[in-house]
């Protein structure tokens, strides 16, 4: 291959930057002209792109957000839209593509190589629901932020006896509530994956201000209601005062964690080098430390990638 190109699409997550920068230098290393493809896969539809030199990629590895843009292409949902978007990629010479982006985004890289263009994905969304992969990129920096948000609203929580409802995103996924349960010390995660008892965590934050626990916190993750719903019902039940918090796309700005840039590297990397070497159709990911290699067919055609059940059990054990 004398040409590829890469493209980040759907939500943005931190490590998108960091990402773009290993593959267009993994690429140039092996002597392959790299193109960077505006605004996800609606840049395919509008002929937007720029070549990469190793400089356009200098001084974004620590910026969180996108410098290529993604956007919500609905057009590539159409069968007008795909085959426009593989003829464009033809036309600009390209003959492998990096598709950065969640599950929609491994759903569109997989029709474009059915399309005949050769596709390596890259799983990046902080919901953490792409199977077949431990981590997807960004994860781990929307946690870093999440549990920061936690620690500051517990001094403010324990300065009034106040319960805070925190509400997570991950859209289906109740990963980012469980884990941010276990990691900042919260009380309670409500997440879509499993009913909860609103009954029975009344009674428990009643006996947790009854013994004089100075706050509560209780995360809910967006799959599994609204924040100002559940403390709409808790409010006057439980003893503490109530407030809410959204934290909305706050969690998904922000500089990459060392984790995340060192997944972005790895992944990148194992993109380019894999698409260079005729295995394609794939999307790389990490199992046990490993970069391993699944075929996107088999990626978009399974289940949302499910919680550790340990994790869930260790998030109710650590918060009695
Ligand atoms: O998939 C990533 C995500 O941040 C979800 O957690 C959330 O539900 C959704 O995207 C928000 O989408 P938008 O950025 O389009 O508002």
């Amino acid at each position: 291959m004398k040409r590829i190109a890469v493209l980040t699409s759907g939500g943005d997550c931190s490590g998108m930057n960091a990402a773009v920068r290993a593959v267009v230098r993994a690429g140039l290393a092996s002597e392959v002209e790299v193109i960077g493809i505006q605004k996800g896969f609606q840049g395919l539809i509008d002929r937007l792109y720029e070549i990469m030199s190793t400089k356009s990629v200098s001084n974004i590895l620590q910026r969180g957000g996108t410098f290529l843009q993604s956007a919500r292409c609905a057009e590539m949902k159409t069968e007008a839209g795909l085959q426009l978007a593989s003829e464009n990629l033809k036309g600009m010479g390209v003959e492998g593509l990096i598709v950065i982006g969640g599950d929609g985004s491994l759903i569109g890289g997989y029709a474009i190589h059915r399309k005949g263009i050769p596709v390596i994905g890259i799983p990046a969304s902080i919901d953490n629901d792409i199977p077949f992969t431990d981590m997807s990129l960004g994860v781990d920096t929307a946690l870093n932020n999440i549990v920061s948000a936690v620690d500051n609203l517990k001094d403010t929580a324990s300065s009034h006896d106040r319960a805070f409802v925190v509400e997570t995103m991950g859209r289906n996924c109740g990963y980012l509530a469980v884990v941010a349960t276990i990691a900042a010390g919260a009380e309670y995660s409500l997440i879509p994956e499993e009913p909860y008892d609103l009954e029975k965590i009344c009674a428990d934050l009643r006996r947790r201000y009854r013994e004089g626990r100075s706050n509560s916190i209780i995360m809910v993750a967006e799959g599994a209601g609204k924040a100002q719903d559940i403390a709409d019902q808790i409010k006057d039940r439980i003893g503490f005062e109530t407030r809410v918090i959204v934290l909305g796309h706050y969690q998904r700005g922000g500089s990459p964690t060392v984790f995340d840039r060192l997944l972005a590297a790895r992944f990148g990397q194992a993109a380019v080098e894999n698409l260079l070497k005729g295995n394609y159709g794939k999307m790389v990911g990490l199992q046990a430390s490993n970069i391993i290699l699944t075929g996107l067919e088999k990626v978009v055609s399974s289940d949302h990638r499910e919680i550790d059940p340990m994790l869930a059990l260790l998030a109710k054990q650590l918060s009695i």
